[in-house]
């Protein structure tokens, strides 16, 4: 698979042949440098919660690139309302998209839209096709539930894990979450784009060290294979 990452928690995972972007949030992005969510070719995106910082361009590109929103029961219902194709999901759940299938996961957080209105409860995904399998965690504290995961879903290649603490879970919270999902490859994010998420990315790289996993920490508009 391919992993590009676009700044903060937006990514694009190529699997199975098919781009799936993830919580899409380019405009208003203060370490977003003239990446335009126009230029973003896409064939699904799935959204974790409903803050701004993960939904703000998710209605332009699903309709420039005529595809489908996943995401959980209320937020999928903003976006349809707005007249995108959704598919909502709840916690426990797996879609079977035929290229893949994608289960929604839980995550410690909160969830509401950028207006205000009730997001639901947030989530992560994990996503396999193809012969792998990866866990993009959305905003969420570490939680015992990540032990579920290779109970119930097929080994992680890779965990897309956010590090930059405050918000969500800290790098060192993040490390013992690639124990607990039993993956040692971990593309960190949601780190260093506001004040209070920026990190020290060499303490970030050593703390995953000390377990015995790798940190990549991919440039904005950069990518990695795995
Ligand atoms: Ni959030
Ligand atoms: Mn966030």
């Amino acid at each position: 698979m391919i992993i590009e990452y676009y700044g903060h928690a937006s990514f694009v995972v190529e699997l199975s042949g098919k781009r799936i972007l993830f919580d899409p949030f380019f405009t208003g992005n203060p370490l977003n440098e003239g990446i335009e969510p126009s230029s973003i070719k896409c064939d699904l995106i799935l959204l974790t919660h409903g803050h701004g910082d993960h939904v703000a361009d998710a209605e332009s590109i699903a309709k420039a690139n005529n595809c489908k929103i996943i995401s959980n029961y209320e937020v999928s219902n903003w976006f349809g309302a707005k007249g995108c194709e959704v598919h909502p999901v709840n916690h426990g759940g797996t879609v079977d998209l035929g290229y893949c299938k994608a289960k929604y996961v839980n995550a410690i957080h909160t969830s509401s839209m950028p207006d205000g209105s009730y997001g639901g409860n947030p989530g992560g995904f994990v996503v396999w096709g193809d012969g792998q399998c990866f866990y993009f965690a959305g905003d969420t504290a570490l939680t015992m539930d990540m032990k579920l995961i290779p109970m119930t879903c097929p080994k992680v290649d890779v965990a897309i894990l956010p590090i930059g603490d405050n918000f969500t879970m800290g790098y060192e919270d993040a490390a013992i979450a690639a124990q607990f999902v039993e993956c040692d490859q971990v593309v960190g994010c949601h780190y260093d784009t506001f004040g209070y998420i920026k990190i020290d990315k060499d303490k970030a790289r050593q703390a995953f060290e000390a377990k015995g996993k790798t940190l990549h920490l991919l440039d904005i508009g950069g990518s990695m294979t795995i």
